[in-house]
Protein backbone atom coordinates (compact mmCIF):
# COMPACT_ATOMS: atom_id res chain seq x y z
CA UNK A 1 0.00 0.00 0.00
CA UNK A 2 1.50 3.49 -1.05
CA UNK A 3 1.98 5.50 2.16
CA UNK A 4 0.22 8.29 2.17
CA UNK A 5 1.80 12.17 1.84
CA UNK A 6 0.59 15.13 3.19
CA UNK A 7 1.02 18.50 1.73
CA UNK A 8 -0.83 21.63 2.99
CA UNK A 9 -1.09 23.75 -0.15
CA UNK A 10 -2.74 20.53 -2.41
CA UNK A 11 -6.15 21.26 -3.37
CA UNK A 12 -7.90 18.42 -1.71
CA UNK A 13 -6.21 18.90 1.82
CA UNK A 14 -6.31 23.16 1.58
CA UNK A 15 -10.27 22.56 1.11
CA UNK A 16 -10.56 19.69 4.07
CA UNK A 17 -6.88 18.46 5.89
CA UNK A 18 -8.79 15.95 7.86
CA UNK A 19 -8.92 13.15 6.11
CA UNK A 20 -5.66 13.38 4.78
CA UNK A 21 -4.50 13.94 8.99
CA UNK A 22 -6.33 10.70 9.62
CA UNK A 23 -4.43 8.64 7.49
CA UNK A 24 -1.22 10.15 8.46
CA UNK A 25 -1.98 9.30 11.97
CA UNK A 26 -3.06 5.91 10.99
CA UNK A 27 -0.21 4.82 8.77
CA UNK A 28 2.56 7.33 9.12
CA UNK A 29 1.91 9.26 11.93
CA UNK A 30 5.69 10.69 12.23
CA UNK A 31 5.97 11.85 8.54
CA UNK A 32 9.00 12.27 6.61
CA UNK A 33 9.02 14.55 3.42
CA UNK A 34 10.12 12.13 0.58
CA UNK A 35 13.41 14.47 -0.34
CA UNK A 36 13.54 16.78 2.63
CA UNK A 37 14.69 16.66 6.38
CA UNK A 38 11.50 17.75 7.61
CA UNK A 39 8.74 15.64 9.41
CA UNK A 40 5.26 16.35 10.06
CA UNK A 41 3.60 15.05 13.18
CA UNK A 42 -0.08 13.93 13.45
CA UNK A 43 -0.26 12.33 16.82
CA UNK A 44 -1.62 14.42 20.40
CA UNK A 45 1.62 13.20 22.11
CA UNK A 46 3.98 13.49 19.31
CA UNK A 47 3.10 17.15 18.90
CA UNK A 48 3.19 18.08 22.91
CA UNK A 49 6.04 16.45 23.47
CA UNK A 50 8.00 18.72 20.58
CA UNK A 51 6.63 21.65 21.65
CA UNK A 52 7.82 21.37 25.30
CA UNK A 53 10.94 20.20 24.63
CA UNK A 54 14.00 22.74 24.47
CA UNK A 55 15.95 20.38 22.80
CA UNK A 56 13.89 21.70 19.60
CA UNK A 57 14.26 25.89 18.05
CA UNK A 58 11.74 28.16 17.10
CA UNK A 59 14.24 30.28 16.10
CA UNK A 60 15.86 28.06 13.68
CA UNK A 61 12.26 26.34 13.31
CA UNK A 62 10.41 29.68 11.94
CA UNK A 63 13.08 29.98 9.33
CA UNK A 64 12.16 26.97 7.74
CA UNK A 65 9.97 29.89 5.14
CA UNK A 66 10.12 30.48 1.82
CA UNK A 67 11.10 34.43 3.00
CA UNK A 68 11.89 34.52 6.60
CA UNK A 69 12.23 38.11 6.42
CA UNK A 70 8.71 38.46 6.35
CA UNK A 71 8.68 38.35 10.44
CA UNK A 72 10.68 40.58 12.01
CA UNK A 73 12.64 39.34 15.51
CA UNK A 74 9.69 38.79 18.19
CA UNK A 75 8.99 36.43 20.89
CA UNK A 76 7.95 33.98 18.35
CA UNK A 77 11.16 33.35 15.92
CA UNK A 78 13.53 33.58 19.10
CA UNK A 79 14.85 31.09 21.76
CA UNK A 80 15.88 31.51 25.38
CA UNK A 81 17.06 33.66 26.62
CA UNK A 82 15.66 36.12 23.98
CA UNK A 83 12.58 34.61 23.75
CA UNK A 84 12.00 35.01 27.59
CA UNK A 85 12.75 38.44 27.80
CA UNK A 86 10.53 39.67 24.88
CA UNK A 87 7.63 37.29 26.46
CA UNK A 88 8.10 39.31 29.71
CA UNK A 89 7.94 42.57 27.95
CA UNK A 90 4.45 41.39 26.64
CA UNK A 91 2.87 39.40 29.30
CA UNK A 92 1.48 42.02 31.44
CA UNK A 93 -0.86 43.23 28.62
CA UNK A 94 -2.86 39.98 28.94
CA UNK A 95 -2.86 39.49 32.65
CA UNK A 96 -6.22 39.06 34.22
CA UNK A 97 -6.13 42.80 35.66
CA UNK A 98 -5.76 43.84 32.39
CA UNK A 99 -8.23 41.91 30.59
CA UNK A 100 -10.43 43.08 32.87
CA UNK A 101 -10.17 46.29 31.96
CA UNK A 102 -10.31 45.52 28.20
CA UNK A 103 -13.45 43.58 29.02
CA UNK A 104 -15.34 47.08 28.98
CA UNK A 105 -15.36 48.30 26.04
CA UNK A 106 -14.62 44.89 24.23
CA UNK A 107 -18.11 43.51 25.66
CA UNK A 108 -20.20 46.50 24.06
CA UNK A 109 -18.29 46.19 20.89
CA UNK A 110 -19.12 42.30 20.51
CA UNK A 111 -22.79 43.24 21.58
CA UNK A 112 -23.44 46.11 18.54
CA UNK A 113 -21.84 43.86 16.25
CA UNK A 114 -23.84 41.06 16.89
CA UNK A 115 -26.99 43.65 16.72
CA UNK A 116 -25.79 44.31 13.42
CA UNK A 117 -26.00 40.99 12.43
CA UNK A 118 -29.30 40.64 13.99
CA UNK A 119 -30.78 43.19 12.25
CA UNK A 120 -29.51 42.12 8.80
CA UNK A 121 -31.18 38.78 9.85
CA UNK A 122 -34.59 40.73 10.81
CA UNK A 123 -34.85 42.22 6.92
CA UNK A 124 -34.10 38.97 5.83
CA UNK A 125 -30.93 40.31 4.07
CA UNK A 126 -27.93 37.43 3.45
CA UNK A 127 -24.61 38.25 5.36
CA UNK A 128 -21.73 37.38 4.29
CA UNK A 129 -19.79 36.28 8.15
CA UNK A 130 -16.35 36.82 7.03
CA UNK A 131 -15.93 39.84 5.44
CA UNK A 132 -19.48 41.90 7.03
CA UNK A 133 -18.60 40.52 10.30
CA UNK A 134 -15.33 38.27 11.09
CA UNK A 135 -12.88 40.66 9.94
CA UNK A 136 -14.07 43.74 11.03
CA UNK A 137 -14.43 42.90 14.27
CA UNK A 138 -11.51 41.33 14.97
CA UNK A 139 -9.50 44.71 13.18
CA UNK A 140 -11.22 46.21 15.88
CA UNK A 141 -10.63 44.09 18.93
CA UNK A 142 -6.61 44.77 17.92
CA UNK A 143 -6.66 48.18 17.68
CA UNK A 144 -8.58 48.52 20.94
CA UNK A 145 -6.73 45.91 22.29
CA UNK A 146 -3.28 47.82 20.87
CA UNK A 147 -4.55 51.18 22.13
CA UNK A 148 -4.58 52.54 18.40
CA UNK A 149 -7.22 55.67 17.72
CA UNK A 150 -10.51 55.49 15.78
CA UNK A 151 -8.21 57.90 13.19
CA UNK A 152 -6.01 55.10 12.76
CA UNK A 153 -8.14 52.37 11.97
CA UNK A 154 -9.00 52.73 8.06
CA UNK A 155 -5.26 52.49 7.68
CA UNK A 156 -4.94 49.62 10.21
CA UNK A 157 -7.15 47.72 8.29
CA UNK A 158 -5.21 48.14 5.33
CA UNK A 159 -2.08 47.10 7.30
CA UNK A 160 -3.43 44.57 9.12
CA UNK A 161 -4.63 42.72 5.54
CA UNK A 162 -1.35 43.66 3.80
CA UNK A 163 0.69 41.69 6.83
CA UNK A 164 -1.48 38.83 7.25
CA UNK A 165 0.14 36.62 4.67
CA UNK A 166 3.28 37.02 6.78
CA UNK A 167 2.28 34.20 8.88
CA UNK A 168 2.10 31.73 5.77
CA UNK A 169 5.35 29.83 5.28
CA UNK A 170 4.56 29.80 1.96
CA UNK A 171 4.05 33.17 1.31
CA UNK A 172 5.17 34.44 -1.26
CA UNK A 173 8.42 36.38 -1.74
CA UNK A 174 6.82 39.34 -3.98
CA UNK A 175 3.93 39.51 -1.12
CA UNK A 176 3.50 43.42 -0.31
CA UNK A 177 3.76 42.52 3.56
CA UNK A 178 7.04 44.23 4.80
CA UNK A 179 6.73 47.25 3.37
CA UNK A 180 2.97 47.35 5.10
CA UNK A 181 4.85 46.02 8.49
CA UNK A 182 7.20 49.00 8.36
CA UNK A 183 4.64 51.48 7.34
CA UNK A 184 2.57 49.89 10.81
CA UNK A 185 6.12 50.27 12.62
CA UNK A 186 6.68 53.56 12.16
CA UNK A 187 2.55 54.79 13.26
CA UNK A 188 3.14 52.37 16.35
CA UNK A 189 6.32 54.27 17.27
CA UNK A 190 4.39 57.25 17.53
CA UNK A 191 1.71 55.84 19.92
CA UNK A 192 4.62 53.87 22.01
CA UNK A 193 6.88 56.61 22.49
CA UNK A 194 3.51 58.64 23.45
CA UNK A 195 2.44 55.95 26.20
CA UNK A 196 5.95 56.59 28.20
CA UNK A 197 4.28 60.34 29.09
CA UNK A 198 1.04 59.33 28.78
CA UNK A 199 -0.23 55.76 29.72
CA UNK A 200 -3.40 53.78 29.54
CA UNK A 201 -4.91 50.37 29.76
CA UNK A 202 -3.20 49.41 26.64
CA UNK A 203 -0.48 47.32 25.22
CA UNK A 204 1.27 50.01 23.71
CA UNK A 205 1.58 51.03 27.49
CA UNK A 206 2.30 47.68 28.34
CA UNK A 207 5.28 47.84 25.88
CA UNK A 208 6.12 51.40 26.61
CA UNK A 209 6.62 49.88 30.16
CA UNK A 210 8.61 47.39 28.90
CA UNK A 211 11.19 49.69 27.34
CA UNK A 212 11.10 52.28 29.92
CA UNK A 213 12.52 49.09 32.68
CA UNK A 214 15.16 47.82 29.89
CA UNK A 215 13.63 44.94 28.86
CA UNK A 216 13.00 45.62 25.62
CA UNK A 217 14.47 48.23 22.52
CA UNK A 218 12.26 50.34 20.46
CA UNK A 219 12.51 47.93 17.35
CA UNK A 220 11.65 44.81 19.54
CA UNK A 221 8.87 46.89 20.92
CA UNK A 222 7.78 47.72 17.55
CA UNK A 223 8.04 44.32 16.55
CA UNK A 224 6.26 43.08 19.07
CA UNK A 225 3.05 45.21 18.42
CA UNK A 226 3.30 43.97 14.73
CA UNK A 227 3.70 40.19 16.05
CA UNK A 228 0.42 40.73 17.74
CA UNK A 229 -1.62 42.08 14.33
CA UNK A 230 -0.26 39.41 12.19
CA UNK A 231 -1.06 36.85 14.30
CA UNK A 232 -4.07 38.22 16.31
CA UNK A 233 -6.30 39.86 13.50
CA UNK A 234 -6.73 37.11 11.04
CA UNK A 235 -6.97 34.14 13.44
CA UNK A 236 -9.77 36.19 15.79
CA UNK A 237 -11.86 36.39 12.53
CA UNK A 238 -10.82 32.85 11.46
CA UNK A 239 -11.69 31.45 15.04
CA UNK A 240 -15.61 33.52 14.41
CA UNK A 241 -15.90 31.71 10.54
CA UNK A 242 -14.34 28.68 11.51
CA UNK A 243 -16.62 28.09 14.64
CA UNK A 244 -19.76 28.67 12.26
CA UNK A 245 -19.02 26.92 9.91
CA UNK A 246 -18.80 24.19 12.29
CA UNK A 247 -21.80 24.67 13.98
CA UNK A 248 -23.85 24.92 10.18
CA UNK A 249 -22.08 21.69 9.26
CA UNK A 250 -23.04 19.32 12.69
CA UNK A 251 -27.54 19.58 12.94
CA UNK A 252 -29.12 21.12 15.92
CA UNK A 253 -25.90 22.36 17.39
CA UNK A 254 -26.13 26.27 16.97
CA UNK A 255 -29.89 26.00 19.04
CA UNK A 256 -27.66 23.90 21.49
CA UNK A 257 -26.03 26.85 21.65
CA UNK A 258 -28.27 29.48 21.27
CA UNK A 259 -31.07 27.72 23.54
CA UNK A 260 -28.99 28.69 27.28
CA UNK A 261 -31.93 27.21 28.97
CA UNK A 262 -32.61 23.80 27.20
CA UNK A 263 -31.57 20.67 28.73
CA UNK A 264 -29.42 19.58 26.14
CA UNK A 265 -27.58 23.01 26.19
CA UNK A 266 -25.56 21.28 28.73
CA UNK A 267 -22.53 23.10 27.63
CA UNK A 268 -20.99 26.12 29.24
CA UNK A 269 -19.62 28.63 27.57
CA UNK A 270 -16.24 27.66 28.50
CA UNK A 271 -16.42 24.26 27.31
CA UNK A 272 -17.99 25.68 23.64
CA UNK A 273 -15.54 27.73 22.81
CA UNK A 274 -13.06 25.50 23.66
CA UNK A 275 -14.58 22.58 21.49
CA UNK A 276 -15.33 25.24 18.84
CA UNK A 277 -11.33 26.27 19.31
CA UNK A 278 -10.71 22.86 18.76
CA UNK A 279 -12.31 21.15 15.93
CA UNK A 280 -11.11 23.69 13.40
CA UNK A 281 -7.99 25.83 14.39
CA UNK A 282 -7.24 29.05 12.49
CA UNK A 283 -3.26 27.89 13.43
CA UNK A 284 -2.94 24.07 11.74
CA UNK A 285 0.57 24.12 12.39
CA UNK A 286 3.77 25.82 13.39
CA UNK A 287 7.52 24.48 13.33
CA UNK A 288 10.86 23.98 15.20
CA UNK A 289 14.01 22.43 14.04
CA UNK A 290 15.81 19.83 16.56
CA UNK A 291 19.06 21.39 18.49
CA UNK A 292 20.19 17.59 18.30
CA UNK A 293 19.94 13.76 17.10
CA UNK A 294 16.91 11.92 19.52
CA UNK A 295 14.13 9.90 18.58
CA UNK A 296 9.59 11.28 18.22
CA UNK A 297 7.51 8.47 18.30
CA UNK A 298 10.20 5.82 17.31
CA UNK A 299 11.73 7.52 14.29
CA UNK A 300 15.16 9.07 14.24
CA UNK A 301 15.42 12.28 14.57
CA UNK A 302 18.56 14.23 13.03
CA UNK A 303 20.02 17.64 14.52
CA UNK A 304 18.72 20.37 11.96
CA UNK A 305 15.64 18.73 10.80
CA UNK A 306 12.66 20.51 9.92
CA UNK A 307 9.52 19.00 12.14
CA UNK A 308 6.38 20.04 11.79
CA UNK A 309 3.37 19.74 14.79
CA UNK A 310 0.27 19.66 12.54
CA UNK A 311 -2.31 21.10 15.69
CA UNK A 312 -5.18 20.44 13.89
CA UNK A 313 -4.03 16.71 13.50
CA UNK A 314 -3.63 16.60 17.42
CA UNK A 315 -6.93 18.19 18.33
CA UNK A 316 -8.47 14.98 16.37
CA UNK A 317 -6.41 12.14 17.65
CA UNK A 318 -8.64 9.68 18.57
CA UNK A 319 -5.84 8.53 21.18
CA UNK A 320 -6.81 11.80 23.04
CA UNK A 321 -10.48 12.96 22.39
CA UNK A 322 -13.43 10.65 22.27
CA UNK A 323 -15.11 10.70 19.01
CA UNK A 324 -12.16 13.60 17.54
CA UNK A 325 -14.25 14.25 14.44
CA UNK A 326 -17.74 15.20 16.27
CA UNK A 327 -18.00 18.78 17.55
CA UNK A 328 -19.42 17.92 21.38
CA UNK A 329 -20.10 21.43 22.79
CA UNK A 330 -20.42 19.48 26.33
CA UNK A 331 -16.60 18.00 25.75
CA UNK A 332 -15.64 17.55 29.67
CA UNK A 333 -11.81 16.78 28.58
CA UNK A 334 -10.52 18.99 25.50
CA UNK A 335 -6.47 19.40 26.11
CA UNK A 336 -6.62 20.95 22.04
CA UNK A 337 -3.10 21.95 20.85
CA UNK A 338 -5.04 25.36 18.73
CA UNK A 339 -2.89 27.25 21.27
CA UNK A 340 0.40 25.30 20.96
CA UNK A 341 1.70 24.62 24.00
CA UNK A 342 5.10 24.71 25.69
CA UNK A 343 6.68 28.27 26.26
CA UNK A 344 5.49 29.90 23.04
CA UNK A 345 2.08 28.77 23.63
CA UNK A 346 -0.13 31.69 22.00
CA UNK A 347 0.38 34.79 24.96
CA UNK A 348 -3.06 35.86 23.09
CA UNK A 349 -4.80 32.99 24.72
CA UNK A 350 -6.80 34.90 27.55
CA UNK A 351 -7.57 37.59 25.65
CA UNK A 352 -9.25 35.21 22.46
CA UNK A 353 -10.97 33.12 25.18
CA UNK A 354 -12.68 36.43 26.79
CA UNK A 355 -13.85 37.29 23.49
CA UNK A 356 -14.62 33.96 22.13
CA UNK A 357 -16.85 33.92 25.46
CA UNK A 358 -18.66 37.25 24.73
CA UNK A 359 -19.33 35.64 21.14
CA UNK A 360 -21.28 33.00 22.57
CA UNK A 361 -22.57 34.69 25.18
CA UNK A 362 -24.14 37.10 22.63
CA UNK A 363 -25.50 33.80 20.31
CA UNK A 364 -27.44 32.73 23.96
CA UNK A 365 -31.16 33.70 23.62
CA UNK A 366 -30.42 34.48 19.61
CA UNK A 367 -33.83 34.16 18.07
CA UNK A 368 -32.39 33.89 14.53
CA UNK A 369 -30.69 30.91 13.22
CA UNK A 370 -27.67 30.74 10.13
CA UNK A 371 -27.65 28.74 7.70
CA UNK A 372 -25.69 28.29 4.69
CA UNK A 373 -26.02 31.30 1.82
CA UNK A 374 -27.00 31.16 -2.04
CA UNK A 375 -23.69 31.37 -2.94
CA UNK A 376 -20.82 28.93 -2.10
CA UNK A 377 -18.37 29.75 1.16
CA UNK A 378 -14.74 30.14 -0.14
CA UNK A 379 -11.65 29.36 1.77
CA UNK A 380 -8.80 32.12 2.19
CA UNK A 381 -5.95 31.08 -0.03
CA UNK A 382 -2.76 30.19 1.91
CA UNK A 383 -1.75 27.84 4.63
CA UNK A 384 -1.38 29.52 7.92
CA UNK A 385 -4.13 30.84 9.10
CA UNK A 386 -6.82 28.66 8.11
CA UNK A 387 -10.43 30.72 7.70
CA UNK A 388 -12.58 31.87 5.28
CA UNK A 389 -12.30 34.70 2.86
CA UNK A 390 -16.52 34.34 2.29
CA UNK A 391 -19.03 32.55 4.41
CA UNK A 392 -22.39 33.64 2.82
CA UNK A 393 -25.27 33.04 5.44
CA UNK A 394 -28.88 33.39 5.22
CA UNK A 395 -30.78 33.32 8.66
CA UNK A 396 -34.21 32.02 9.61
C1 LIG B 1 -8.06 32.03 17.67
C2 LIG B 1 -7.04 32.84 17.61
C3 LIG B 1 -5.61 32.42 17.81
C4 LIG B 1 -5.03 31.19 17.64
C5 LIG B 1 -5.69 29.89 17.22
C6 LIG B 1 -3.62 31.34 17.97
C7 LIG B 1 -2.69 30.31 17.94
C8 LIG B 1 -1.38 30.44 18.28
C9 LIG B 1 -0.42 29.36 18.27
C10 LIG B 1 -0.71 27.93 17.85
C11 LIG B 1 0.77 29.86 18.71
C12 LIG B 1 2.06 29.08 18.94
C13 LIG B 1 3.02 29.20 17.79
C14 LIG B 1 4.25 28.34 17.99
O1 LIG B 1 4.31 27.52 18.91
O2 LIG B 1 5.16 28.47 17.18
C15 LIG B 1 0.56 31.27 18.98
C16 LIG B 1 1.55 32.11 19.42
C17 LIG B 1 1.33 33.44 19.69
N1 LIG B 1 0.14 34.10 19.64
FE1 LIG B 1 -1.65 33.36 19.09
N2 LIG B 1 -3.39 32.64 18.31
C18 LIG B 1 -4.56 33.32 18.23
C19 LIG B 1 -4.76 34.66 18.51
C20 LIG B 1 -3.83 35.50 19.03
C21 LIG B 1 -4.06 36.87 19.39
C22 LIG B 1 -5.41 37.59 19.29
C23 LIG B 1 -2.87 37.37 19.83
C24 LIG B 1 -2.53 38.74 20.33
C25 LIG B 1 -3.35 39.72 20.58
C26 LIG B 1 -1.90 36.30 19.74
C27 LIG B 1 -0.58 36.42 20.10
C28 LIG B 1 0.35 35.40 20.02
C29 LIG B 1 1.75 35.58 20.35
C30 LIG B 1 2.40 36.87 20.83
C31 LIG B 1 2.37 34.35 20.13
C32 LIG B 1 3.84 34.03 20.29
C33 LIG B 1 4.10 33.43 21.66
C34 LIG B 1 5.54 33.01 21.84
O3 LIG B 1 6.23 32.73 20.84
O4 LIG B 1 6.00 32.97 22.99
N3 LIG B 1 -2.51 35.18 19.25
N4 LIG B 1 -0.75 31.58 18.73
Amino acid sequence: MPRPGYDPRAPEIHADPYPAYRALREHDPVHLVPGARLWFLTRHRDCLAVLCDSRFSARQGQRLRQRHTALPVSMLNTDPPDHTRLRRAAAPAFRPRALREHERWLAPLVGRWALRVREAARAGRETDLATEFARPLAVRVLAGFLGLPDDDLADFDGWADAVAGNLDPFADPAHPGEAAMSAMHDRFADHLFARIADPRPDAFTVLARGHVEGLIAPAEAMSTAGLLVVGGVEPLGDMITNAVAALLAAPGRWRDLADADRPSARSSVRGAAEELLRIDPPIQFTARTAGEDLVIGGRSIRRGDGVVPLLGAANRDGARFSDPDRLDLGRRVNPHLSFGAGRHACLGAPLVRLFARLLIAAVHGCPVEPAPGAAAAVRRPGTVPRGYASLPLRWS
